[in-house]
């Protein structure tokens, strides 16, 4: 976590930082922290909390400087104070680093450099390596990027570093191993950053690095280098999101916005997606006909929101393909011995494509000769480039904290994977297929329909603000929505809420319910096994204790015993998860703003935890 970004060019370098900083404080947001590159001794402000904070101690006088670092961080050595924000200097105060990650052998460095007359400031892992860059730079005859090769080379853990020093102050030196960072190509400007989002206003030219690739930017060009010094030719890529879709665009909170692109976000993942003969068009699968006969069974690997995603994928490809699937916890997979070999194909799910958790379990299924198939909504991150293949959802930028229109794509994303290989299987005729991508592309109208009507949704919501805890029950495609909606309450009301299969209630959970407990059901209407009368039959049992329930349930559906029923468009039961997901969207989103929450940066959260 942690969001990091440097300028070097014309303008006056605190505008480009403080931007990116906004755009990159989804990322972690509990210090901030910048370093401008005057010469003699570097120019360093750090504060403690939201980037404001540090924007208010900026003020008026600022230096006019032509490049510079910044930092928004996510804690994890060194609690979140000014002393600990980043950027961490040397004793001379000539040289800044900031970093993204966590430096594992940082005790032991300490120590060295301590034992060698460097005085520590903080508590943090990164600081040390602010030191041991001084001391090899000075070894280096001034050479940044030399001390920053030879500086990696003995780092252990996982971390984006970039540095910069007065002597040289136009010179940025970037490094990355396990975390982002991508460098943006201006003119007579240059860029680096976690993430495109950072510098999509002045440029749309990107390059990414590879692991343990060290990238000097100065105004007039970039030279990207491996740990030996061997010259590296750059990647350049064109970034296809624009710059409004970085902005509120009208919505009090970046969340509003996200759930009302939804509709959009999921019409763009289905985008040509069937073709006239009826296949489903997945070509970057790159998966032949053999391959798929040889294939035993799916695991799917993911955490959070994209794990809810995962578990969707089982109903549907073993429904569809009529293969196995598996669903882990990424954090979970590599703790155990999982029984993967070449005739696995491994999906791993992630939105921003740098969470730590997956990728590692991702790496550990490749090493056991599974294939990999990434599903990612940000380009050129480190989960797709480390996958065989990569099907990308194209949600555009989900900046508030709590997914929202990814977790839609990445559902139709995984839907799609599931009727491209009944295809391929022979399972499905195409005829079939193009009966249920049809009922998909109907999707994004009746989700539009849904926000049309949320109105009534939100002021409910308010009536149940002082509750202290909400449980939601779902069964079948509608358990993982149940999963999901407790999350998001979690994630943004700080509530206690729980999301169980409606079955399991009676074996625990009904234990809970007290007079007013409010319980959010998800009736599976339609759904083959007649599972809607067992969703009813629940819905009795914890009213009868005293709960006020709350149903989600198609137009039309019977529905017995709720004190609230919430309609959604009629559609085929494996696709409601797409459609009942949306006002589990809006109800966490109204408990946030109601009970006065930070919807877009909850506390304690990161969007992208690249720390394990
Ligand atoms: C974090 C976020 C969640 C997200 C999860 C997985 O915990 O707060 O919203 O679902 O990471 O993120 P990914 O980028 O891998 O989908």
């Amino acid at each position: 976590m942690c969001g990091i970004v440097g300028y070097t060019g014309p303008q006056s370098a605190i505008t480009p930082l403080i931007e990116g900083l906004r755009r990159l404080e989804y990322r972690g947001y509990d210090s901030a922290g910048i370093a401008l590159g005057t010469p003699d001794r570097l120019y360093i402000e750090k504060r403690a909390g939201k980037l404001v904070n540090l924007e208010n101690a900026l003020g008026e006088s600022l230096p006019e400087v032509h490049s510079g670092i910044g930092h928004t961080r996510w804690a994890t050595h060194g609690g979140p104070t000014d002393r600990n924000a980043h950027p961490h200097v040397d004793n001379e105060g000539k040289l800044a680093v900031i970093h993204n990650g966590i430096i594992e052998n940082y005790t032991q460095l300490r120590a060295d450099l301590e034992s060698r007359g460097h005085r520590f400031d903080s508590d943090t892992d990164t600081e040390s390596v602010a030191h041991l860059l001084s001391d090899l730079r000075k070894k280096h005859g001034g050479d940044l990027s030399a001390a920053m090769r030879e500086a990696v080379a003995s780092l252990r853990g996982s971390f984006t570093l970039l540095a910069i020093h007065a002597d040289q102050p136009e010179v940025i030196v970037g490094v990355r191993r396990n975390s982002p960072l991508v460098v943006g190509l201006g003119v007579g400007e240059n860029f680096m950053a976690s993430d495109v989002a950072a510098f999509i206003d002045y440029t749309k030219r990107a390059v990414e690095l590879g692991q343990d690739e060290v990238v000097t930017i100065s105004p007039s060009g970039i030279s990207i280098t491996n740990l030996d010094g061997a010259p590296l030719q750059p990647k350049e890529y064109a970034i296809t999101w624009d710059s409004s879709a970085a902005q509120k665009g009208g919505f009090n909170h970046f969340m509003l916005k996200e759930i009302f692109e939804q509709p959009k976000a999921v019409a763009d993942t289905l985008l040509g997606r069937l073709n006239d003969r009826n296949q489903i068009v997945l070509d970057e699968l790159h998966l032949t006909k053999e391959d798929i006969q040889g294939l035993k069974k799916i695991v799917v690997l993911a955490c959070g929101t994209a794990f809810h995603a995962g578990m969707l994928a089982k109903y549907a490809i073993e429904k569809w393909a009529k293969i196995s699937v598996e669903v882990e916890l990424a954090s979970e997979f590599r703790y155990r011995d999982p029984l993967i070999d070449s005739n696995t194909l491994v999906i791993a799910i992630s939105q921003s494509g740098e969470t730590m958790d997956t990728l590692m379990a991702l790496r550990h299924a490749k090493a056991s000769g599974a294939r990999i198939l990434a599903v990612c909504n940000t380009n050129s991150s480190t989960i797709p480039r480390e996958s065989d293949a990569v099907l990308y959802t194209h949600a555009g930028p989900e900046i508030a904290v709590a997914s929202t229109k990814a977790f839609l794509t990445q559902v139709i994303a995984v839907y799609l994977i599931g009727l491209h290989l009944a295809q391929l299987r022979g399972v499905m005729s195409d005829l079939e297929v193009k009966s249920v991508f049809d009922e998909m592309v109907e999707l994004p109208g009746k989700i539009e329909q849904i926000l049309e009507t949320v109105e009534p949704l939100r002021e409910l919501t308010r009536g149940f603000a002082q509750s202290t805890s909400v449980l939601f029950l779902g069964r079948n495609v509608g358990f993982p929505v149940a999963l999901e909606g407790a999350l998001k309450l979690k994630e943004l009301a700080y509530m206690h809420a729980e999301g169980f299969a409606g079955g399991e209630l009676k074996h625990g959970p009904i234990a809970l319910i007290e007079e007013g407990t409010p319980v959010i059901a998800i009736l599976p209407v339609g759904h083959e096994h007649g599972l809607d009368e067992k969703m009813l039959s629940n819905v009795q049992e914890v009213k009868a204790r005293g709960a006020k329930v709350i149903v989600i349930a198609q137009e039309g559906a019977e529905v017995t015993g709720a004190e609230h029923v919430i309609r959604i468009p009629i559609a085929p039961a494996i696709f409601q998860p797409i459609l009942a997901t949306v006002p589990l969207q809006v109800f966490a989103y109204e408990m946030a703003v109601t009970r006065g929450n930070d919807v877009d940066q909850p506390r304690n959260l990161a969007k992208s935890v690249t720390v394990e």
